[in-house]
């Protein structure tokens, strides 16, 4: 017996996912951001989507989005919290797959700035959206990332704990065959009650595919 739900075992179940790097406006024509290309969170929202959940993508990227994905564009960090956050009680799985910028610019000029000998810009932390909704959770299941240049298990064990989530997904993000830009990754999957799960160097929709397996597993 074929039954519809070993195909799409995600029927029924609303996904958000981020993706890409915000950006941080400093006035009109300048802003701070970093290098997410916004492919494995583009990746990962298609996967979900194939195992047929309703899936809307918050992104800060300027890659095209599948129809069947409801498409939310964001700008800076603050906005991708007001998404994530009105919708979230509405949730069964939060995948933060965004480089959310840590901080942004105290003040925003309305006009474009003039040039001076010198210049420094104040800059304040931004709202850590991931560990938000990990405190407010009460069924969602939290997948969040971990991107590292060093110390990667000791530091994405402790986003584990610190943000209350279900899986950090790691990647080593100061190699240049990966990552960033690339159309590959290698990850490792920690979550409190499995083994770390390494992914080797595969293409981000492989690398989206696996990830989204652990979740259809983790929901059962
Ligand atoms: N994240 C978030 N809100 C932020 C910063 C990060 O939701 N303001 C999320 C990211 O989307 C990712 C996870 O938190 O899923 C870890 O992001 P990362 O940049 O690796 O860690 P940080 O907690 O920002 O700490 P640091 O950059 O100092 O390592
Ligand atoms: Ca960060």
């Amino acid at each position: 017996i074929i039954n519809q739900s070993d195909n799409l075992p995600l029927q029924g179940k609303k996904i958000i996912v981020t993706a890409g790097g915000t950006k941080e406006r400093i006035d009109p024509v300048r802003y701070i951001s970093n290098d997410s290309s916004g492919k494995m969170g583009h990746a990962i929202a298609e996967a979900a989507m194939k195992k047929g959940a309703e899936v809307t993508l918050v992104t800060a990227s300027e890659l095209a989005v599948h129809s069947q994905i409801k498409k939310v564009k964001v700008e800076s960090a603050q906005e991708m919290y007001e998404v994530v956050d009105a919708n979230f009680d509405n949730i069964n799985v939060l995948i933060m797959a965004a480089a959310v910028s840590d901080y942004t610019p105290v003040k925003q000029e309305n006009q474009k700035m003039k040039k001076t000998e010198q210049l420094s810009i104040e800059l304040k932390k931004t709202k850590d959206i991931l560990k938000e909704m990990g405190q407010k959770k009460t069924h969602q299941l939290l997948v969040g990332f971990a991107a590292e240049t060093e110390n990667i298990e000791e530091y994405a064990l402790k986003k584990l704990t610190e943000k209350n989530v279900d899986f950090i997904v790691a990647n080593d993000v100061s190699k240049k065959d990966r990552g960033f830009h690339s159309n590959k990754n290698e990850v490792v999957i920690y979550s409190k009650q499995d083994d770390p799960v390494l992914i080797s160097l595969s293409d981000k929709s492989k690398i989206a595919e696996r990830i989204i397996e652990l979740v259809v597993e983790q929901l059962g």
